[in-house]
């Protein structure tokens, strides 16, 4: 029977405490069943409906929360500096190899290893088995009683990180096992991002005017280091098992326990293979070698392992690496082609990209005719020039990039490369600011990609939402001279638009109503869409909260701005400088005078107040009433500034049942008063 989320206030502990069990099972055989077996069983929508259970059960029964809750999924915990842990097995590396002669050498080394006969030397194969080396970070899991316990990033090798928090927000590393597991042991294997997950990462980083990240690998192990797991679980890492440790392992072989852990639950790949012999192996790799760019994720190269116990353990270690195995690494495939031009594209934010147009060359799958060139210090550094013949890699890297130049065939007559000190679009003199690598066009309002570029993120999804204006109507619409800024959509008439090609009545229509539906969007989307530069969609939010208008926002000042939860210096010198232009304002202007929601809701705006003005809040342990995201944003809807850390600014910490005896010792120390749940909630009114 479906118990619902406004019925808790009946139930009674017993009852409690069992649908909480069976939602944990429930939740988390659907997070296998779509992270693992890739075969989702519920809808998006469904599954979220049976978390938003947990959570509020959780909430009012805090006693029935466990740590292999799937509610810990979430994340929501904050780690200041991570653990320091040594680790209880020492987490080796492996020896390189990147030829067949190199894999030729390994298995003679490991048969003479093994003392195999003379005879046996041509006769015998070893049993390896190959797996992909996927390109992120390594992680040791420690399970007791098949729950996690205990997540340490490879550090040194002797020690590392305890990244436990962070860990559990990854779907695919389970928090509690099923079948018939070890009591104690250790898993180790790879944290990695997914091609996808880094491409969608990095649009929206363009979008508002961030640097990319460098490639997936980098990615990830910059997502694991971050302090708020809220933001960890946002990034979709995923992690794959590969490594066995422990006084109880059930089998005798490594393919047997990959197996086996499979069975406990654990990700391991299905592309592991049982080869028998050297060249079965060599197959495998010359297959993936091809393969590897079809895959979802990353990988630089394949690991091959002697596959019996008895027999890693005869062949042993040396200083750094197991003698039982090795990782074989892919040459990042290189080819040589023609540098017929070098373009420079114009971003949305009026970043400037150097782009190098080759002569079409097939490489790893694809033919490929562009590479990025990234800025005027690599062109520099690598002297190349138009008409080179360039060497061409794709690496780690998504977007193949040019990694030298075949000076040996080099024409006397080349020109060497000028860098371009005007805007290809605009003509306007280029900027470079100072610690910056790329140059930027200034014209942000006159500069056509830039325009075109802020109204597609003006219009998008999660902006203003205007589906039936898309990039192409928009490049019509500017070329017919109709919108020159966001704020000319407000004035579009039917009629003007009738006349545009492909254009019929109804798509006019759909247009107009489209764009007259944009004025109910509420105000903290209006902000985002806005395009101001580093201000994401949180950041928009959580302004928008605070400041409840947009007339208020115009109005402050940087310190101002950076009391706002979340602004920093960056964000505030932005902030202050997308205001303080003439034609910002102008525009903003006529956004107003067409009825775009420039304040928080009435409903918003009715449980707002300022009773926690300039006060800095630090909440701390469990509470009965609200959830902590709750509290955060009743802090900010009256005004005042949550933070995560206790010092001599905080106010006073809202706390909770069971905070942590460091933080208590150090609000003692600091003379900070604990305000209970209660205290607070008559505080604001609300008691
Ligand atoms: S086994 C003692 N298997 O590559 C054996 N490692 O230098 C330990 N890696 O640090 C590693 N995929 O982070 C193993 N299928 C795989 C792997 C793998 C990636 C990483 C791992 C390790 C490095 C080896």
């Amino acid at each position: 029977m479906r118990i619902f989320v406004n019925q808790l206030q009946f139930m009674d502990q017993a009852t409690a405490q069992a649908r909480i069990a069976q939602l944990s099972t429930e939740i988390e055989q659907h997070n296998y069943n779509y992270y693992i077996l890739d075969n989702p069983t519920i809808s998006d929508f469904e599954f979220d409906k049976l978390l938003e259970e947990l959570l509020a059960l959780e909430k009012q029964f805090p006693e029935f929360l466990s740590p292999e809750s799937p509610s810990q999924r979430v994340g929501g915990q904050i780690t200041k500096n991570f653990k320091t842990v040594k680790h209880k097995y020492a987490m080796l590396s492996l020896s390189n190899s990147y030829s067949r002669e190199d894999m030729l050498d390994f298995d003679r080394r490991v048969k003479e290893g093994l003392e195999m006969q003379a005879t046996d030397l041509f006769g015998a194969t070893v049993d390896y088995v190959c797996e992909l080396k996927f390109d992120g970070l390594s992680i040791g899991l420690t399970y007791e009683k098949g729950i996690l316990t205990q997540a340490v990033t490879r550090g040194d090798g002797v020690q590392g990180d305890d990244v436990t928090v962070n860990a559990k927000t990854i779907k695919s590393v389970p928090l509690k096992l099923k079948g018939h597991f070890p009591d104690v042991f250790e898993i180790r294997g790879e944290i990695f991002m997914p091609k996808k997950v880094f491409e969608a990462i990095n649009k929206e980083r363009e979008d508002i005017g961030e640097a990319p990240l460098a490639n997936p690998r980098n990615a990830a192990s910059g997502t694991m280091k971050m302090q708020d797991s809220r933001q960890v679980a946002a990034r979709n890492l995923d992690c794959y098992l590969y490594f066995l440790l422990g006084e109880t392992i059930p089998h005798q072989t490594h393919y047997d326990n990959l197996q086996a852990a499979k069975s406990w639950g654990f990700k391991v790949s299905e592309h592991s293979k049982l080869c028998h012999g050297i060249e079965a192996v060599m197959a495998y790799i010359d297959y993936w070698d091809k393969a590897r760019y079809d895959l979802p994720f990353e990988i630089d190269g394949i690991v091959i392992k002697v596959n019996e116990y008895s027999k890693q353990q005869q062949l042993g270690f040396t200083a750094k690496s197991p003698r039982w195995a090795i990782a074989y690494k892919f040459k990042a495939e290189q080819v040589s082609t023609q540098l017929q031009s070098i373009s420079y594209q114009v971003g949305r934010t009026g970043a400037i990209t150097p782009v190098a147009n080759l002569a079409p060359v097939a490489l790893g799958g694809t033919t490929v005719k562009r590479a990025s060139l990234h800025n005027a210090d690599i062109i520099q550094k690598l002297d190349v020039r138009e008409g080179d013949y360039v060497f061409v890699e794709k690496g780690g890297e998504i977007i193949p990039k040019i990694v030298g130049v075949d000076l040996s065939r080099r024409d006397a007559g080349l020109s060497l490369t000028q860098y371009i000190s005007e805007c290809p679009e605009c003509q306007t003199p280029l900027v470079r600011r100072e610690g910056e690598a790329l140059h930027y066009c200034p014209n942000e309002n006159g500069c056509p990609p830039q325009v075109k570029g802020k109204m597609e993120h003006f219009v998008s999804r999660r902006a203003m939402n205007i589906d039936s204006l898309g990039g192409e109507t928009i490049e019509q619409l500017y070329t017919a001279g109709l919108i020159r800024n966001i704020a000319d959509l407000y004035d579009l008439k039917k009629e003007q638009l009738l006349p545009l090609e492909r254009m019929a009545e109804k798509s006019a229509q759909n247009l107009i109503d489209g764009i007259a539906a944009s004025k109910t969007v509420p105000f903290e989307r209006v902000l985002f869409a806005l395009g101001i530069r580093h201000v994401g969609e949180t950041t928009a939010k959580k302004m928008a909260r605070n400041v409840k208008s947009l007339t208020h926002l115009r109005g402050l000042n940087k310190e101002a701005l950076l009391e706002i939860d979340e602004v920093g210096e960056t964000i505030a010198d932005s902030v202050i400088a997308f205001f303080k232009d003439p034609a910002q304002q102008a525009i903003i202007d006529r956004l107003e005078r067409a009825g775009l929601q420039f304040e928080l809701s009435q409903e918003q705006l009715q449980n707002a107040s300022d009773k926690l003005k300039g006060l800095t809040i630090v909440i701390s342990g469990v509470f009965t009433k609200h959830s902590r995201d709750a509290y955060k944003a009743m802090i900010e809807q009256h005004g005042g500034k949550n933070s995560g850390s206790i010092s001599g600014k905080t106010s006073f910490i809202l706390a909770g049942e069971n905070m942590g005896p460091e933080k208590l010792k150090k609000a003692q120390s600091l003379g900070v008063k604990l305000l209970t749940e209660d205290a607070f909630l008559e505080m604001i009114g609300e008691g």
